[in-house]
């Protein structure tokens, strides 16, 4: 990184930025991407758009068929309106949050991403190291590109994401690696098998790079991939012969009984099965559409979130992924019912940036943002955060009767 980036990212970091004269009204700055201020996370998103290789472009970035739910995920959080409060002492504001028994900083974890070696070097090390110097719990991913033991290594609240296979033993033998390893609880995503159709990913045609590889999954179940595939093939090709298909309540039944860690299930997007996940015993519900990477026009995660909240009926919590890309999104979240919510793509856009430093800027970002949106809307405390703080703009004409 040049010294210039250096001192951008030190602004980041403190929060000075560079937009003196448009504060002081002498003017409007230059856009970001042409002063190479970097103000928020579009700015890093358009960074990382300039510095990762096409095929990592891509794979990061895309999402099934026309991307409509992968637009739709950041649009639909524009529609919620907040109702701010006036006259409320917010002098004093508590930004943490209650999970699974342990007290987070922020609201903000990040989502289990595979293969983070393809934006810096240490890739889900130096993502990790971001999260812990924060206390930000960070999921790393079946399909990651650094081991489950190195990650355990950097310390720091850590969950593992699950992709079941085939191969019931060889599952659990993951399992067993994350709970040797300190990880507190399992993530069952359910929401990928088969996966999606990315045609970015087809029409680029993403190899691994030496050197970068599903590390945790290099031991091959039984019956998985039995030859002919070469190691450096795309991630949709390894990924689709990897995940179990025939995914059925019993599989997380089975999970939760013969694991001593939490589960919770992500890839939720409907209140019926939210229900039938909890009744399966299922410790969380992390609402999801997977970035809009699986089923194009599925519902956006936020506006799948009221009906899950209802069904939930406060027996779990409930978390929320996909186009979280503001601060006020969580504040969003958090009034629909969420617990907690949890950073996507901009955590791979942090890390293309500028590794570790570049993904506590976007971390560091979107707490202050978060901050100062409480702050603006008479919200002193994160986990008092109530639904009358949001309306839905279709509704909010008539906010007053719907209160
Ligand atoms: C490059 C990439 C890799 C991902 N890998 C995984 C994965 O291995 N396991 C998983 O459960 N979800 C995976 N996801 C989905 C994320 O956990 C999360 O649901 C999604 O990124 C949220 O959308 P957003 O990033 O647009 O906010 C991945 C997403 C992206 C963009």
């Amino acid at each position: 990184m040049s010294s210039g980036q250096d001192d951008r990212v030190a602004d980041v970091a403190a929060g000075t930025g560079r937009d003196d004269d448009s504060i002081l009204g002498l003017g409007p700055a230059a856009p970001a991407h042409e002063t190479g201020i970097v103000l928020n996370v579009h700015d890093v998103e358009r960074i990382a758009a300039r510095v990762l290789t096409p095929g990592a472009s891509a794979y990061y970035d895309g999402g099934a068929w026309d991307e409509s739910t992968l637009r739709d995920n950041v649009a639909a959080f524009e529609r919620w309106r907040f109702r701010p409060r006036v006259l409320v002492d917010v002098a004093d504001r508590d930004l943490s949050v209650e999970v699974l028994g342990r007290r987070w900083p922020t609201p903000f974890g990040t989502s289990p991403l595979a293969l983070q070696r393809l934006a810096c070097p240490d890739g889900e090390l130096a993502a990790a190291r971001a999260c812990a110097a924060r206390g930000a719990t960070f999921t790393l991913s079946t399909l990651a590109s650094s081991t489950i033991e190195e990650v355990a290594e950097v310390g720091g609240p850590r969950w593992f994401q699950l992709y079941m296979t085939p191969d019931t033993d060889w599952t659990m033998s993951l399992v067993r690696r994350a709970e040797a390893a300190g990880y507190e609880a399992l993530v069952m995503t359910v929401d990928a098998a088969p996966l999606g159709r990315r045609e970015r990913d087809h029409r680029v045609g993403l190899r691994l790079p030496e050197g970068i590889r599903y590390v945790n999954i290099l031991k091959r179940p039984p019956g998985v991939r039995p030859s002919g595939v070469p190691d450096d093939e795309g991630p949709q090709i390894y990924a689709k012969e990897f995940l179990k298909e025939a995914l059925t309540p019993a599989d997380l039944a089975r999970l939760v009984r013969e694991s001593r860690l939490p589960v919770i299930v992500k890839g939720v997007l409907r209140g019926d099965d939210a229900d039938a996940v909890v009744e399966a015993g299922a410790a969380g519900v992390w609402v999801s559409n997977h970035g809009g990477r699986q089923l194009d026009r599925a519902v956006a995660a936020v506006d799948a979130l009221p009906d899950v909240v209802a069904a939930v009926r406060g027996r779990v919590p409930v978390l929320l992924d996909s186009g979280i890309r503001r601060g006020m999104d969580a504040l969003t979240a958090l009034a629909l019912g969420a617990n907690a919510v949890f950073i996507g793509r901009p955590l791979l856009w942090g890390l293309a940036w500028d590794g570790e430093r570049g993904a506590g800027a976007v971390l560091d970002m979107l707490r202050d943002e978060f901050d100062l949106a409480m702050a603006i809307s008479g919200n002193a405390r994160a986990s008092a955060v109530d639904p009358s703080v949001v309306v839905h703009a279709d509704l909010a004409h008539m906010a007053r009767r719907i209160r």
